[in-house]
């Protein structure tokens, strides 16, 4: 028999002569684009790029306005503002989640507030959302974590019931779907990021989508310094400047701006983004159906109001018991030799996570001394993060979807070699 590849075996696949598809993607559209800027010298500043950017984005998930911006830490920050939250306000987000979803609450001076998770989709659990409203409560930012979204019907319906605003973190949700709408476009505000791990990206990069007008035009100031948007009709403007100043500025703020090359890029990859969810959706059905034949390993949850599913990882879930007892830890470190490629664990739950950390930080978050206690994320017991971090979890970067079926056959096929070789590690 082969022996497992950690302990000196064949791997299942060999990544010198058979790699994984390469991300990020790019072709000759991108380096014209690129090029295009470049020659062109606007570089920066609500250029051309960016406006066709905005409006692909805006069409693309179905909501009036987009906006792009630095990165998808600052889009937070400013949908926080933008609902004029601050000091005093609570703000209901996952304990399972990069640190950027809770960091940002503290950089408005509001109160984060870390609640569980539901097991199965990993994404914040309704009920614990409900158990922790309190009169301070003023929104909630539900994540769609990985390759599953957020129960957005009891989301929505809590928000209404207590005057909630809601956030979407749709960092890795470019293109999912709940009953047939747009993460990003159900609740208040979306917030996405285009960093490069994203299925989206100009390495860097974010950008914030929503209905609502007033929060549009306050984000379009929070993004430009406090300046006003500009009004449709340029003749308004004033030339000096290019901006619309008839009001002045109306808003504090700093410059969060994209630049045209980033823009350039993102325009580029929008139009492959539909073809690209495409594939992996296909390939994640198919590889679950594998999934879900091997004793110990649970597909994620995928509720039947998701109309379209969009994977930053794919990820499962794993039960030690059906393994022979063996840890997570070394399954993951197992599976990753067999196939070339990092299988992760998930985000660290906040109330543990290093770099979620606003303690080290007085100087900036001691306010009060009732806000550095209410500010402590280890006063926050979130079992159901616990659990999956440390017991259940393996993540794997949504470049594994997008080769052929037969690749979903590989990683199917690694899985069950490890299951069947557990006791020997
Ligand atoms: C859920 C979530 N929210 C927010 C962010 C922040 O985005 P960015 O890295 O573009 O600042 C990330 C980035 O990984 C994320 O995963």
């Amino acid at each position: 028999m082969n022996k497992l590849a950690i302990i000196g075996g064949n791997p299942v696949r060999d990544t010198k002569t058979n790699p994984w598809p390469k991300w990020p993607v790019w072709d000759k559209n991108e380096e014209k684009g690129l090029i295009e800027t470049l020659n062109s010298g606007i570089w920066s500043y609500n250029g051309p790029m960016e406006k066709e950017f905005n409006r692909m984005y805006a069409e693309f998930i179905g909501v009036k306005y987009a906006l792009s911006a630095a990165n998808g830490t600052v889009t937070l920050q400013m949908a926080l503002e933008a609902c004029g939250i601050g000091l005093g306000d609570e703000v209901i987000l996952p304990g399972l989640t990069w640190q950027a979803t809770a960091a940002t609450v503290l950089d408005v001076n509001a109160t984060p507030v870390l609640v569980d998770v539901c097991e199965d989709t990993w994404c914040i659990d309704p009920e614990e959302i409900r158990k922790s409203i309190t009169p301070r409560a003023k929104a909630i930012i539900p994540v769609h974590l990985y390759g599953s979204f957020a129960n957005m019907d009891e989301i929505m319906k809590i928000a209404k019931e207590y005057n909630l605003f809601v956030i979407e973190d749709c960092a890795h949700k470019h293109g999912g779907e709940w009953n047939g709408k747009k993460a990003g476009s159900i609740g208040d505000i979306g917030s996405f990021s285009f960093q490069l791990s994203k299925i989206l990206t100009a390495g860097e990069g974010g950008a914030l989508t929503t209905n609502t007008f007033s929060l549009y035009e306050r984000l379009d100031a929070l993004r430009n310094c406090g300046r006003r948007p500009e009004p449709p009709d340029s003749s308004k403007a004033d030339k000096g400047e290019g901006l619309y100043f008839d009001e002045g500025n109306f808003l504090q703020s700093g410059n969060y701006r994209i630049t045209e090359f980033q823009a350039a890029i993102l325009t580029e990859g929008l139009k492959r983004l539909p073809e690209q969810n495409r594939i992996r959706e296909e390939n994640a059905i198919y590889l679950n159906s594998l999934l879900s034949q091997i004793p110990g390993i649970k597909p994620m949850k995928r509720d039947n109001r998701e109309t379209k599913e969009v994977y930053y990882n794919f990820s499962f879930r794993y039960d030690k018991k059906e393994f022979k007892d063996l840890a997570v830890q070394k399954f993951r470190a197992a599976l990753s030799a067999e196939l070339g490629i990092e299988i992760a664990a998930s985000y660290i739950p906040l109330n543990k996570c290093s770099l979620y950390a606003p303690l080290t930080k007085p100087a900036r978050h001691k306010l009060s001394e009732y806000y550095w206690e209410i500010i402590n994320p280890s006063r926050f017991n979130l079992p159901v993060c616990d659990r999956v971090h440390y017991e259940e979890s393996a993540c794997v970067h949504h470049k594994v979807l997008m080769g052929p079926k037969s690749d979903m056959d590989l990683i199917a096929e690694a899985i069950r070699k490890v299951y069947q070789q557990a006791e020997s590690l």
